[in-house]
């Protein structure tokens, strides 16, 4: 875990964040615009970039550890790891922290860590339809999605739709992944899917994590 000072910010919007959480606690997600600094969502947009560009993206796997596979049938996109090496993973990290703190405020969920990554589909990418919390130990909590492409438009595809629990016949939500939207869910009651998209799309994924620790094995993050 990366050690976080505790400063002023402007990288988040503290209201729109309060409003944020509440609905979460209400209804198990939100979708939000305006949280986050739109300088922030253009820095980490020009990092996918590059990283893109130097070749650097690994085809996203599904599961963990002994259930680790690829699968393309069901997931197509590259992702990289953030390692907090640069100042706008470092920025957006503290971000995540305070609102670790601010949903452990509000919920009593004992977050503990996060983890999150770059998301790359490529044209005709897709995520059928998932929980982020994987099968085993109650590891990912609350999950959020951060959408990086400027001008993007519902014909250009890559919907987001959420179900809004997992009961048979739940009502759904279709999120359009504009630069600077930001989704909440909670990852064990909240399924999801990504439709193709029609070009490139890009996101952040970040999850926060209780300590789940089992038996001698320390469940740590990836
Ligand atoms: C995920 C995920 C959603 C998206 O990475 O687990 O569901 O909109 N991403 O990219
Ligand atoms: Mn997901």
């Amino acid at each position: 875990m990366i050690e976080l000072v505790e400063a002023e910010t402007d990288d988040f919007d503290r209201s729109v964040g309060d409003a944020a959480i509440e609905a979460l606690a209400q209804n198990g997600y939100c979708v939000v615009d305006g949280l986050l600094n739109p300088g922030l969502i253009g820095s980490l947009n020009a990092e996918l970039a590059a990283l893109d560009a130097s070749g650097v993206l690994a085809a996203a796997a599904i599961g963990r550890e002994g259930g680790r596979r690829q699968a393309a049938e069901i997931r197509r996109a590259a992702i990289h790891w953030f390692d907090g090496g640069t100042a706008a993973e470092r920025r957006f990290l503290e971000v995540a922290e305070r609102l670790r703190s601010a949903i452990n405020r509000r919920l009593f969920l004992g977050l503990f860590d996060f983890e999150c990554n770059f998301i790359a589909y490529p044209t005709g990418g897709f995520y059928g339809r998932h929980l982020d919390s994987l099968s085993g130990a109650r590891n990912r909590v609350v999950s959020m999605v951060i959408y990086l492409d400027p001008g993007w438009q519902a014909e250009y595809g890559g919907i987001l739709r959420l179900w809004e629990s997992v009961d048979e016949g739940a009502g759904t939500v279709e999120v359009v992944p504009q630069a600077g939207r930001v989704v909440l869910m909670m990852s064990e009651e909240i399924p999801h899917e990504v439709l193709p998209a029609h070009r490139p799309r890009h996101a952040v994924a970040g999850w926060w994590r209780v300590n789940a620790s089992t038996g001698q094995r320390l469940d740590t993050s990836r």
